[in-house]
């Protein structure tokens, strides 16, 4: 019993002390000029599941501000926003961007994205099929027919 006492008082320690480790949430400053340009409705989407992870706009949950979760949280978003940047995407060509698109669309329909593991904490990010078929509106159609 006194054994796992002082277990227990170590690994309550050892919370405290990485607690301490400096976690790098940065929101990157950006250009509005470059944010992604898309109708409304597609952006509301976009902002609404996307944006946390893949934009400089991310909105840190409480979480990310607990380690070792927030390791994680950090990394995700560092990650995310190296794949896709949306508060950079019109530095990106044209062709790259339709890409983008076609890959965004696979990625939700295989469940890959928004990540699980944030939609368990972000419920409101989960796509319905209506918001799903705006989306590929707008990545294989012409943007304007939406
Ligand atoms: C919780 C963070 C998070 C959210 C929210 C999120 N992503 Fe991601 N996304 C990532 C990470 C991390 C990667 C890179 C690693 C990977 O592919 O799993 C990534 C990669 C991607 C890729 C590139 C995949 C590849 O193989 O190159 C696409 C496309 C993508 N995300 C689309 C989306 C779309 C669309 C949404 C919103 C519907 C979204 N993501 C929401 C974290 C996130």
């Amino acid at each position: 019993m006194k054994k796992l006492n002082y277990v227990l008082a170590a690994l309550i320690i050892l919370f405290f002390l990485i607690q301490l480790i400096p976690v790098n949430r940065v929101n990157p400053e950006f250009d509005v000029e470059f944010e992604l340009e898309a109708p409304v409705k597609v952006k509301e989407i976009i902002v609404n599941s996307c944006f946390d992870c893949h934009s400089n706009q991310t909105d840190w949950p409480w979480y990310s501000y607990v380690a070792p979760v927030s390791w994680f949280v950090v990394n995700h978003v560092n990650e995310g926003r190296e794949h896709i940047n949306f508060s950079e995407w019109l530095l990106q060509i044209e062709e790259k961007r339709e890409k983008i698109k076609e890959e965004m669309i696979e990625e939700i329909e295989e469940g890959e994205m928004p990540l699980p593991g944030y939609l368990m904490m972000h419920s409101v990010a989960e796509l319905t099929d209506d918001q799903l078929l705006v989306l590929k509106t707008w990545a294989f159609a012409k943007a304007d027919s939406i």
